[in-house]
C-alpha cells in the first residue's frame, strides 16, 4: 500500500481545542499556545475565528490573539470566517488563510451556522471571492462528512457536492470533517475516494474528533487514500459546541507517534508537543487525552 513520505500537521487545538471550553482561557494563555505550537515546528495552525461572540464567546479576544502572536515567517496562521463580517476582520488581523465552513447535512448546517447548506455557501461566496481578491489562501471545511448529531447517515454524495461547490469557489484546500468522530476506516476509504475523484488528493486534509476511538485507524486508512494532510490538536483539546457529546480533534501527540513508526516526516519536534500537552492540560485542570503524551509524561517523571 503506497503512502504518503510526508504529511502537513496543520495545529488546531487554539482554534477547534479551546472554542469549546466552558471557562474562558485568557488571550495570554492562547497567544503562548500559538507560539509555542509554531516553535515546535507546526507549518500551519489554526490560531483563532472570527465567528460571533454571541455564539462563540470563546473566541471574542480573536483580533487581539492575531495580533499579540510572533509571526513565524512561512508559518500560515489560518482563522474561521463565516460571512464577510469574519473576513474583513481576519483580514484585518493578517490573517494567512481563512476558512469557510458548511456542512454536509441540513440539520447541523442550522444549528452551528444558522443557515441552510445553500444559503451558507450563498455567504461564503462573497467570502471566497473577497479572499482571492486579497491573495490570501482558502480553505473550505465540510462538517459531518462521516455522520451527524442530527440526521443520522449523510449521504457521500452529499460530502461529494459540497467539496465540489468548494473547489468552484478557488479553495485550495478541502476538509473532510469527522465532527462527531464516528467515522470507521472504510468509510473513511469511501468517502476519501469519492472526494479526490473531483479534487485533486494533495489538496484534501482529514479532521478528525476522536469519540468513538477511531481517529489514527481513520488517518491510517486516508493514508491509504494518498491523504497527507490532517488536523490534529495537542492533548485532544477540542469540540464543536453545536455537536453534543463530541469530543476532541485526535490529539496531536499520538499521531506523531504513529507517524514516525511509519517514517513518515512532518518537522514537527514530538517532545516539545508533549510538553506543551502537558502545559497546556494543567492549564486547563484536567489530564490531557493523548494516550502518548501521557505514556512520555510518565516515562519522564519515573
Ligand atoms: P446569525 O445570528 O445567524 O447572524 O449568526 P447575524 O448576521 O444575524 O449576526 C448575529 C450577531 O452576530 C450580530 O450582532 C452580528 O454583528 C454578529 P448584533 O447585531 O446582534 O450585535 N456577527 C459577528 N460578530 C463577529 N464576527 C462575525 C460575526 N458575524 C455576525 N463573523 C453566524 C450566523 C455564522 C455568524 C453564527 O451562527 C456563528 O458565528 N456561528 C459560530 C459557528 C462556530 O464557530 N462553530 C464552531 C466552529 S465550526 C467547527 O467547529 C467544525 C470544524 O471544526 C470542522 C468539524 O469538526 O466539523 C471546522
Ligand atoms: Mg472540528
Amino acid at each position: 500500500m503506497s503512502m504518503p513520505s510526508r504529511v502537513k500537521i496543520v495545529e488546531v487545538s487554539p482554534r477547534d481545542g479551546l472554542q469549546n471550553e466552558k471557562q474562558i482561557v485568557p488571550t495570554d494563555v492562547k497567544v503562548e499556545l500559538v507560539d509555542r505550537l509554531t516553535q515546535a515546528g507546526f507549518p500551519n495552525v489554526e490560531a483563532t475565528s472570527f465567528v460571533s461572540p454571541k455564539w462563540v464567546p470563546q473566541m471574542a479576544d480573536a483580533a487581539e490573539v492575531m495580533a499579540r502572536i510572533q509571526r513565524r515567517p512561512g508559518v500560515v496562521y489560518s482563522v474561521l470566517t463565516p460571512n464577510m463580517k469574519g473576513f474583513d476582520a481576519a483580514r484585518a488581523a493578517g490573517a494567512d488563510e481563512v476558512v469557510i465552513f458548511g456542512a454536509a447535512s441540513e440539520a447541523f448546517s442550522q444549528k452551528n451556522i444558522n443557515c441552510s447548506i445553500a444559503e451558507s455557501l450563498e455567504r461564503f461566496a462573497p467570502v471566497a471571492e473577497a479572499a482571492k481578491a486579497a491573495g490570501i489562501r482558502l480553505r473550505g471545511s465540510i462538517s459531518t462528512a462521516l455522520g451527524c448529531p442530527y440526521q443520522g447517515d449523510v449521504p457521500i454524495e452529499d460530502v461529494v457536492r459540497v467539496a465540489r461547490t468548494f473547489m468552484d469557489m478557488g479553495c485550495d484546500e478541502i476538509d473532510v470533517a469527522d465532527t462527531i468522530g464516528v467515522g470507521t476506516p472504510q468509510h473513511v476509504r469511501n468517502v476519501m475516494r469519492a472526494v479526490t475523484a473531483h479534487v485533486d488528493p494533495a489538496r484534501v486534509s482529514g479532521h478528525f474528533h476522536d469519540t468513538y476511538g477511531q481517529a489514527l485507524a481513520n488517518i491510517l486508512a486516508a493514508l491509504e487514500t494518498d491523504i497527507a494532510i490532517f488536523h490534529t490538536s495537542v492533548a485532544g483539546l477540542g469540540g464543536c459546541p453545536y455537536a453534543k457529546g463530541a469530543t476532541g480533534n485526535v490529539a496531536t501527540e499520538d499521531v506523531l507517534y504513529m507517524l514516525r513508526g511509519l517514517n513518515i516526516e512532518t518537522g514537527v519536534d514530538f517532545d516539545a508537543v508533549v510538553d506543551i500537552g502537558q502545559w497546556m492540560a494543567a492549564h486547563l485542570d484536567r489530564k490531557g487525552s493523548s494516550r502518548a503524551g501521557n505514556a512520555v509524561a510518565a516515562k519522564r517523571a519515573a
